[in-house]
């Protein structure tokens, strides 16, 4: 039984030293798939590269709020080319990032639209990024019917009542190493409440490593550390928690076992 890393930036310069080695080591360490999560136009590349040079690599094609203002009508044109490559399974991570107040929000609001649109296009499920953007988010996801499109919100932070507005929408929800520290009461309520059917697990490494690496460069290697805190949450065995989130990623990404 095997664990399936639903977002990663090993195309991240964290992990230029060792990169070939790590992501070599994964199988072994029970890390059967690893979607590479596009941030940026560059990463976007990046991860096309991955893909090509490792079989277990999934690809998600998606500008990160933050980096929209970089956006024009030529290279989203690029960037909906490549949704129509071989093993990307997911357009992201797109939405909205209040925390960092460039660019400003009505910029970020249109991008995500478009980008929310293209993966209505092709049929590819979306990987959103919602940080202090709760409400904005959530209003845009009803109008466009993200229901529809569906997908996952990734490093889910908000509250349980807030994810009974996005399971109404048939939505993922990624829990990441931040399950693992010790203030996050909100999240081990939500966690608590999503039925297991709904959520991914994911690292979002190079950020946010479990307890005890916080602050340290974090790797899919830490994923037993996220569904162990998972299982005790929950009270169910490590291995439910395995086998269940790597069937829903199987099959919200569309992946042939
Ligand atoms: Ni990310």
């Amino acid at each position: 039984m095997m664990i399936f890393e639903s977002h990663a930036h090993y195309d991240d310069e964290a992990f230029d030293a060792d990169r070939g080695e790590l992501l070599a080591s994964l199988r072994e360490h029970g890390i059967d798939k690893v979607i590479n999560v596009g941030a940026s136009l560059d990463s976007c590349k990046a991860t096309l590269r991955l893909m090509k040079a490792y079989p277990f690599v999934y690809g998600a094609m998606g500008v990160h709020p933050s980096e929209t203002a970089k956006l024009n009508e030529q290279n989203f044109a690029w960037l909906a080319e490549q949704c129509a490559c071989e093993k990307v399974v997911a357009v992201g991570e797109i939405g909205l990032d209040y925390h960092w107040k460039e660019p400003e929000a009505a910029v970020q609001k249109r991008w995500f639209e478009r980008q929310a649109e293209l993966a209505r296009q092709v049929g590819l499920p979306m990987i959103i990024h919602s940080r202090e953007a709760a409400k904005d988010t959530l209003d845009m996801m009803k109008v466009f019917r993200a229901g529809e499109i569906g997908g996952v919100v990734h490093c889910y932070s908000y509250t349980k009542e807030i994810a009974r507005e996005y399971l109404n929408m048939d939505f993922y929800f990624g829990i990441g190493g931040v399950i693992t520290f010790k203030n996050s009461k909100k999240l081990k309520e939500a966690a608590a409440y999503i039925p297991l059917e709904k959520i991914l697990l994911e690292t979002d490494s190079p950020y946010l490593a479990p307890e005890p690496y916080r602050g340290k460069r974090n790797s899919s290697l830490h994923l037993p550390a996220i569904a162990q805190a998972l299982a005790e949450l929950k009270g169910i065995t490590y291995e439910e928690v395995v086998e269940t989130t790597c069937r829903n990623a199987y099959r919200l990404f569309r992946i042939a076992e």
